[in-house]
Formats: structure tokens, C-alpha cells, sequence
């Protein structure tokens, strides 16, 4: 039985090649009625996530399946992490009026299972969308990648590429309070400038070097001990150059894979990997979402003693959702993205 309609983003094709915005379409549907542990929520948030472009790829492979127990298809809504209000519940844990964070359909009004949702603590000093930047999968990818996979000391010196992004701009200020020298990667002057205040001592922009590895083994003379890699492909083979003996290699993402097509590399530089007994490991945030007590109170400390920024850019209206999904692989975007879909 259907309540009512809402407007919906929906999947209209696969995401093969180079994204584009048009793969998804506006559209109205119906909304079912809540069942038993079920929650109607309004959506306020969306929040914008280079995952996104991957689960639009509509493979198996990916990790949407482990997000909402089912793969995507073309014709289904989009999905992504969010903050919804709740309407009305029909889960013992939550009541109308919650505020609930997890992966929601790309709709103005939406059914999710309680289960799946967390609850939101609404500070009255801090903003809604903290927990979109801060306190969510982008905290947690920063310290887990810097502490637990790292494992950084101070006086170590910590490579971050996508610096002046949403996750390597908190993992360049989370190192540099650490006691690190840390150099960021990012795209033309104005995000080097970002990484600059963000804690760097030093800013290489990618996009104007001819060698990236000779600008990187350059501005880390004495080697890199951690790189903090959000790009793979060339970046990361320019990195190994650089790296010195036991040094680590956090694997948070790989911006330069996610869009396929001939520009996507292999890494030339495993010979250093043996000879310099490099440690290179990937990770997913959610895989550690049981220390999230831990790292955002430290991130919170962080935040409060001005050493991290909440920065976000933000849209307004669902339809804006899909053109703002490109600014994460065209690199014009300079802070956190993220969608204002219901009113806050
Ligand atoms: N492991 C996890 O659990 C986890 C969780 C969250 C995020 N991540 C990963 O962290 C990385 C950053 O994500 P984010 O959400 O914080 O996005 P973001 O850094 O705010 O935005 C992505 C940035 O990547 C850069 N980029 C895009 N294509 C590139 C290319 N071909 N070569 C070099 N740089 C490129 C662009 O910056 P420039 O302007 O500098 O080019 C762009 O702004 C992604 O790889 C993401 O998958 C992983």
C-alpha cells in the first residue's frame, strides 16, 4: 500500500566509462507504508561519496550488497550514506523526531530499515553535517588509516594525496597534530593553498609537475615513512619512489581507478616494495566502525582545539545530487560535498 509519492533519483543506466550526471534521472514513486521494523524518514542530507560512482557501476563486486542487502539495478533509487528525520517509526529503538544517519535511498521521503540507521546526537554547538564529515566514514578513514594501518609517530614524515579533499585534509591535520611532518598532494594552488592551512609543511600540486616522484622525493628528501594514499595509479607509483626503508602505506582509495579507461596504470615501482620492505595494506572504515567511540572523541578534540576543520560544500535540492557526484573526479570541489535535500 502506498502513503504517498516523493521525488527520487533513479538509476536510468550503468556508470561504464567516464561518469556522467545523466545516468540518473529525477522521477516520482511511491513511497510504501512502513513495516514492522521499519522507519519513515525525511531526508535531509545526502552525502556526496567517490563510493557512489562505483556502486553506479552496478557490479556485484562492489560493497553495496554489505551496505543494504541487495545489489542495485538500473530503475531502482540511489543509494548513499545520509541523515534523515524521522516520521514515523515502526523499530522499538527510535522515535518520531530521531535524527538517524546511515546508507538511504536518493529520495525526499524514504523507508529504511531501523536496523541499518544509527542515532544522531545533535549538538547544539556543532552542525548537523559534522556527522557527514567529521564523524562519519571520512573520520574514521583518516584515523584508521593513519593509526591503525599506518600507524604513525611523531617526527615521521607522512605523504597524503588528495589532500585537499574532505578525507585527506583531516588526515593532513590529524598527522601534523601528531607531531608529523606532512606533505600533501593536491590539484592546482588554491586546494594546495587548503592543504597548506590544514597543517602541511608542504604542498605539491600534481597537476603542474612534470615528475611528480622528483617534486615528491624533492619536498621528503630524507624519504617518506607514511604515504596516505586517496588516488592510486601513477600517484602511488610516483610515492614508492620516495618512500624510505619500512615505510608505510595506508590504501584509503583510489580516485584514479574509479573512472575506467586507458589512463588507468599499473604500479611500475614493486621492485622498491621488496627492496625497501614497504608495508602496503588497504582498509575499509567500516570495517572499524566499532572503534568509532574512540576516534570521534579524539577527532572531536581535534576539531575543538582547531587543529581539523569541518568544511563542506554544499548543494540544495535532491536534482543537484548527480552533477555534484562529478566534482569529486573533476577536482572542483573544496570541501566535504553534500546534498541539502529536506528542510533543516
Ligand atoms: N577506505 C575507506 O573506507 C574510505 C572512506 C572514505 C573515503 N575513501 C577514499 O578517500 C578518497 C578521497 O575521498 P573523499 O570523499 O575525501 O573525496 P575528496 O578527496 O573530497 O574528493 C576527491 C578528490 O580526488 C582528487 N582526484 C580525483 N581524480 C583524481 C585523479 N585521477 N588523480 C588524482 N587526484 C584525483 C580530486 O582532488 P584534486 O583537486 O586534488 O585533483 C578530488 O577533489 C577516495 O579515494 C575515497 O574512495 C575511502
Amino acid at each position: 500500500m502506498s502513503s504517498h509519492d516523493t521525488s527520487a533519483l533513479v538509476i536510468d543506466r550503468h556508470a561504464r566509462g567516464a561518469y556522467s550526471p545523466d545516468v540518473l534521472r529525477l522521477e516520482r514513486r511511491a513511497v510504501p507504508a512502513p513495516e514492522d521494523g521499519d522507519l519513515l524518514i525525511e531526508v535531509l542530507y545526502l552525502s556526496i561519496d567517490p563510493t557512489n560512482r562505483n556502486w553506479l557501476k552496478l557490479e556485484t563486486a562492489n560493497t553495496v550488497r554489505e551496505k543494504i542487502g541487495r545489489d542495485l539495478r538500473i530503475g531502482d533509487a540511489m543509494v548513499g550514506e545520509g541523515l534523515g528525520n524521522v516520521l514515523r517509526s515502526r523499530h522499538p529503538d527510535f522515535i518520531e523526531g530521531d535524527v538517524v544517519a546511515g546508507v538511504m535511498e536518493w529520495q525526499e521521503t524514504a523507508v529504511v530499515p531501523g536496523a541499518r540507521m544509527r542515532h544522531v546526537d545533535v549538538a547544539e554547538d556543532e552542525p548537523l553535517t559534522a556527522h557527514l564529515t567529521i564523524y562519519s566514514h571520512i573520520g574514521m578513514a583518516a584515523m584508521v588509516g593513519l593509526y591503525e594501518i599506518a600507524k604513525i609517530q611523531p617526527g615521521e614524515t607522512v605523504l597524503v594525496s588528495a589532500a585537499g579533499g574532505a578525507t585527506g585534509r583531516l588526515a593532513v591535520g590529524i598527522a601534523a597534530a601528531h607531531g608529523c611532518r606532512v606533505i600533501g598532494i593536491a590539484g592546482g594552488p588554491d586546494k594546495c593553498t587548503d592543504v597548506l592551512r590544514a597543517g602541511a609543511s608542504a604542498a605539491i600540486d600534481y597537476k603542474s609537475e612534470d615528475d611528480l616522484a622528483a617534486g615528491i622525493r624533492a619536498a621528503a628528501p630524507e624519504g617518506v615513512d607514511v604515504y596516505f594514499d586517496g588516488v592510486g595509479g601513477a600517484t602511488l607509483d610516483a610515492a614508492l619512489s620516495a618512500m624510505s626503508r619500512h615505510g608505510r602505506v595506508a590504501i584509503c582509495g583510489v580516485m584514479s581507478d574509479y573512472e575506467e579507461g586507458p589512463h588507468r596504470v599499473g604500479i611500475r615501482n614493486m621492485f622498491l616494495v621488496l627492496i625497501r620492505e614497504l608495508k602496503i595494506e588497504g582498509y575499509l572504515a567500516g570495517s572499524h566502525w566499532h572503534r568509532r567511540g574512540d576516534y570521534f572523541a579524539k577527532l572531536r578534540q581535534l576539531l575543538r582545539s582547531g587543529q581539523i576543520e569541518h568544511r563542506i560544500e554544499e548543494s540544495v535540492g535532491l536534482e543537484s545530487a548527480a552533477n555534484q557526484l562529478s566534482k569529486l573526479f573533476t577536482g572542483d570541489n573544496r570541501g566535504k560535498l553534500v546534498v541539502r535535500v529536506g528542510r533543516t
